[in-house]
């Protein structure tokens, strides 16, 4: 594995036949398992496991104690929040293992639970603390247990920009 413009913290376990994209970022105690393929510019949280078989888009942020189950698919530049959970059997401990597909631009809010198999819309979000037990439409905001229908993505970007238009000393956007 080429480690040349990468970050990776201490403690971190890397699988064999593992792809890192150029300029990612990993951070301390994290768990990537075999076969597993990272784009460029990813960042993976403190004490993220992403498991065996398991592709990640490029520009996608992986937020701390993130699970992400073995056979997950996430597109380019999503959002992952802390303590999120993509599983892969509905069924433990089931032969048949399907991971969750995350569409490019989606976001995974912080604690939210996402059922094996289902997909996650281009640019949905998915609100925290969600349990998703159905496809989330593109374009789309779930929330609740199970997860449904609050408002479409459009009014959450509006939203997005109010909140950071309040912001006085902006954040650096990574
Ligand atoms: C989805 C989200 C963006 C909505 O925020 P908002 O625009 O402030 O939402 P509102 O308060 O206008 O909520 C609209 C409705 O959805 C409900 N709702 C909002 N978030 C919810 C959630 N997480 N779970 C359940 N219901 C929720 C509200 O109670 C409200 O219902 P009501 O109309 O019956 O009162 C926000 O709740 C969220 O989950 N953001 C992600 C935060 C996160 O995980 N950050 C990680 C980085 S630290």
């Amino acid at each position: 594995m080429d480690i040349a413009r990468k970050q990776i913290g201490t403690f971190t376990s890397i699988g064999t036949n593992v792809r890192l994209g150029k300029d990612v970022k990993i951070w301390n105690f994290v768990y990537i398992g075999n076969d597993t393929k990272i784009g460029d510019k990813v960042i993976l949280g403190s004490l993220s496991h992403i498991d065996y078989d398991v592709r990640v888009g490029s520009g996608t942020r992986i937020e701390g104690l993130a699970y992400v189950a073995p056979k997950c698919r996430i597109g380019k530049d999503a959002f992952i929040g802390p303590s999120a959970t993509l599983t892969n059997d509905p069924y433990p401990k089931s032969a048949r293992l399907e991971g969750v597909r995350v569409g490019d631009y989606a976001i995974i809010g912080a604690r939210a639970v996402v059922k094996a198999g289902i997909r996650v819309g281009r640019r949905s979000v998915v609100a925290m603390g969600a349990v998703v037990t159905r496809d989330v439409p593109a374009n789309t905001v779930v929330a609740g247990t199970p997860a449904r229908f609050i408002m479409k993505r459009s009014e959450y970007q509006e939203k997005r920009q109010a909140w950071e238009g309040k912001n006085k000393y902006p954040t650096h956007r990574q």
